[in-house]
């Protein structure tokens, strides 16, 4: 059992989360190559070096999709358009069949009653644009704001709400630090680069979206909870590092107009020149607050260049995908992120979730592990509301089971299984948790 929609707040709105690339199936309907194409077709990048080319066949699929998180009584649903499916070459010329398919994915959502909660980017850069630096180059944060602009002016008179840019710390680090994601580097002046633009992308978007009337914007980040892996200073330095470059950096952006003084130890040099004048922009005025959140992490100090830090394994029950079950941490970012940066601006919850090692049988998934987990955050979430936290929706990652980046079709989030052979849906226990807890 999940705790009942009767226990939130009047006004609290619960929903589900998915994102363009991990769900439609990129080849249909003229989209152009994305970056996650070309970094899914090297070897070594992704498990079965999959892609998002068929997916969950969502562009066909949607009024079924749209069916089943109305059917559970979701109140938003938060999705994502493509770049490369709005613009193939990512400037230009505009793809009618993919701003055609989002206009009719939108009015679908009204009609069944659901809430559009829109992201602008979740991550399938053009390739043409890669092809120029990606964002590395500054004039990013132009194309992003003319795409933007093209969308908004298509979809915004019916958006519920509005975010520029998922997770820009996945973007940023990820991509450019990590190497884990698209494009798949390794360079310190790149991830500089890469963080600083896609915050200023960011509020340049915010800006074309106010310009455009649209209302209810919004940013996204996700927050992971650093803990020192033992109890040595070194080791309390290390997560504070992590901390700064991981969580505090795109708020301390947002909501401060500065980067912290622990991630600039770093990061200043390879940071684009001018890079203060920026945050006139980063800083444009916001409406809510978007929380992801899945997991902690062990951080040790470890030899080598900064920011000198590795992971450890933690002692709490794991997910499919090896992260820890730690509830608490999404209290604790609730309650500091509220107090720190974003007083009384609306929070919401935009992803929580996990993979579990699903099994169809005789029809259903008993994922009793997925529900636990909703009811741990659940439960973090009704207290951090009791103790002030102006928290006014909580979004489910995932609504389908779906591509799960470089770990391919593998690890499974979703409420509703996808046979990725015969992309038949399934509702999981999960699911119908949910309908029953939405219920009243
Ligand atoms: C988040 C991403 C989402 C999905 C989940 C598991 O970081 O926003 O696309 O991959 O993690």
């Amino acid at each position: 059992m999940l705790p009942k929609r009767s226990d939130f707040p009047d006004d609290f709105v619960f929903g589900a989360a998915t994102s363009a690339y991990q769900i439609e199936g990129h080849r249909a309907g003229g989209a152009g190559p994305t970056h996650w194409d070309s970094f899914a077709a090297t070897p070594g990048n992704v498990a079965h070096a999959e892609d998002g080319a068929r997916a969950c066949d969502h562009y066909h699929r949607w009024p079924q999709d749209l069916d089943l998180l109305a059917g559970a009584g979701f109140d938003v649903y938060r999705f994502s358009t493509s770049w490369a499916r709005v613009m193939p070459e990512g400037r230009g010329a505009v793809n009618a069949e993919g701003l055609d398919f989002y206009d009719r994915l939108v009015d679908g959502m009204l009609e069944r009653g659901l809430k559009p909660a829109l992201t602008l980017y979740h991550w399938e850069l053009p390739a043409a644009l890669a092809d120029l630096g990606g964002w590395r180059n500054r004039d990013s944060a132009d194309w992003f704001a003319d795409y933007t602009q093209v969308v908004a002016a298509r979809l915004g008179d019916r958006i519920w709400s509005a975010a520029p840019i998922n997770e820009p710390w996945c973007v940023g680090w990820m991509g450019h630090f990590l190497g884990l994601h698209a494009p798949g580097l390794r360079d310190i002046r790149a991830t500089a680069r890469a963080m600083h633009h896609v915050l200023l992308a960011h509020g340049r978007a915010i800006q074309a979206m106010r310009a455009a009337g649209l209302g209810n914007l919004g940013a996204v980040c996700n927050f992971e909870y650093a803990l020192p892996a033992d109890d040595t200073a070194a080791a309390a330095r290390a997560a504070a590092r992590h901390d700064a470059c991981f969580n505090q950096f795109f708020v301390s952006a947002l909501f401060r107009g500065e980067y912290p003084a622990e991630a600039l130890e770093g990061l200043a040099r390879h940071l684009p020149q001018g890079w203060q004048d920026d945050f006139t922009t980063i800083q444009a005025p916001l409406d809510w607050l978007g929380v992801n959140y899945y997991t902690c992490k062990r951080i040790a100090p470890a030899p080598g260049p900064w920011p000198a830090l590795t992971e450890r394994p933690g002692p709490l029950p794991k997910t499919a995908t090896g992260w820890e079950i730690c509830p608490e941490g999404l209290h604790h970012f609730l309650t500091r992120i509220a107090r720190d940066y974003t007083g009384a601006l609306p929070l919401y919850i935009t992803e929580n979730g996990m993979a579990a090692p699903d099994v169809l049988h005789a029809g259903t998934v008993t994922d009793t592990d997925r529900i636990a987990y909703f009811r741990a955050h659940l439960a973090q979430s009704l207290r951090a509301i009791a103790e002030g936290v102006p928290l006014r929706g909580y979004m489910a990652w995932s609504l389908l089971d779906n591509y799960e980046w470089a770990l391919g079709y593998e690890k499974r989030f979703g409420l509703v299984h996808v046979d990725f052979e015969t992309l038949q849906r399934t509702p999981k226990a999960s699911y119908h948790a949910w309908a029953q807890a939405l219920k009243g």
